[in-house]
């Protein structure tokens, strides 16, 4: 199967009922609808209630995905759980998707990279399928963040949501079509301006630990935003120049969707039209990994993506991680 292009076959995506309004958030810290909107774009986001896991949503996403590529879970080769909130510490929730979706065959496991935990997914899968280790990849970005927000930090309560996306990705031989160029990088001297300390070996889950909240998110948002927007913008462009192309070739632009205002910026960066830039982050606001599949999908859904068109995408969040993927649909 050598030089056979990977192609993203199919989509799916879920989320949790449960929604937290601006004017909810009014009521648990000092804010307002006005700021809120005006500072990231984002109205509302879906939370999950007591007893709902990220695996649900992520077996939702997938089954969508699946049963739209008309393929046998049984024929899946490689199972990607994007994830910074798994729904256990062992074993992995790529192992417990498995199960439920009955992809009996596939190697599976979670990728904690955060925001760009999905371009991560694709990139291995990528190089997994056209090194002929796999045929059919799936890539699910799937988080439930507002388990470790902070209800009374006003700069990051705000932000978060929950939801899941996926993407069936599979060999596509003797055609132009497929992902034309990938591109990922990470620079943990930023660690800290996005992490959560607590959970882990270092401050374990002592009941200490857990009542100082340091389970919780934190983050350095004004910091992040700069760094955001110029390595979103500079991968992206890597990314099309290798492959020979500009910004105004793009057809649509779906970047991680982390603030409104970052994804303008990294828009006018790259010079492309306002007009093929995908936003959803008013009814979701930032679901990290799930964020890109989740408006891959709403595209798909909406006709916005037509066979042959350029989509560029691109990812950002912490550790510092980023990236970038471009492909012809
Ligand atoms: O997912 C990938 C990783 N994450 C990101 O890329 C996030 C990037 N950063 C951001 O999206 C923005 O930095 C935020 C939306 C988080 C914050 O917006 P900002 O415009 O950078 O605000 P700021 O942190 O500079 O704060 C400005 C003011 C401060 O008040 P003072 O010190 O000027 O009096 C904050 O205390 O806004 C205040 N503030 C708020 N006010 C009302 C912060 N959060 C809120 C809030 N409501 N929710």
């Amino acid at each position: 199967m050598a030089n056979t292009n990977a192609r993203i076959l199919s989509t799916g995506r879920a989320y949790p009922e449960g929604v937290l309004t601006n004017a909810d958030l009014e009521k648990l810290v000092e804010t307002s609808d006005e700021w809120i909107i005006s500072r990231t774009g984002i109205k509302e986001r879906h939370k999950a209630a007591d007893g709902e896991y990220t695996s649900q949503f992520a077996v939702r996403a997938a089954q969508q995905a699946i049963e739209r590529a008309r393929i046998d879970p049984s024929e899946i080769d490689l199972l990607i759980c994007a994830t910074v909130t798994p729904d256990q510490i062992l074993p992995s929730t790529g192992c417990l998707i498995q199960a439920e979706l009955g992809a009996h065959r596939a190697a599976a496991f979670d990728l904690a990279a955060a925001c760009s935990g999905f371009l991560y997914g694709l990139t291995l899968a990528n190089q997994m399928i056209r090194g002929g280790q796999a045929r059919y990849a799936l890539v699910i970005g799937a988080e439930v963040l507002t388990r470790y927000v902070d209800y009374t930090d006003r700069s990051t309560c705000v932000i978060f949501g929950d939801g899941a996306g996926a993407a069936l990705v599979g060999a596509s031989e003797g055609d132009e079509r497929g992902i034309l160029g990938t591109r990922i990088r990470s620079d943990g001297r930023y660690a800290e301006q996005l992490y959560a300390p607590g959970g882990g070996t270092r401050l374990g889950i002592t009941a200490d630990n857990v009542n100082s909240g340091q389970h919780y998110f934190r983050m350095k948002g004004n910091e992040l935003f700069k760094v955001a927007v110029r390595s979103m913008a500079d991968v992206s462009r890597e990314v099309l120049e290798e492959a020979g192309y500009k910004g105004e070739d793009v057809k649509l632009f779906i970047p991680h969707q982390a603030n409104q205002r970052i994804t303008d910026a990294v828009a006018n960066n790259l010079k492309v039209d306002s007009g093929i830039v995908y936003s959803n982050i008013a009814m979701h606001g930032n679901t990290s990994s799930a964020s890109i599949p989740i408006a891959l999908d709403e595209c798909v859904e909406q006709g916005r993506i037509s066979e042959g068109d350029l989509v560029l995408l691109a990812s950002f969040g912490g550790g510092v991680t980023w990236g970038s993927v471009l492909m012809r649909w």
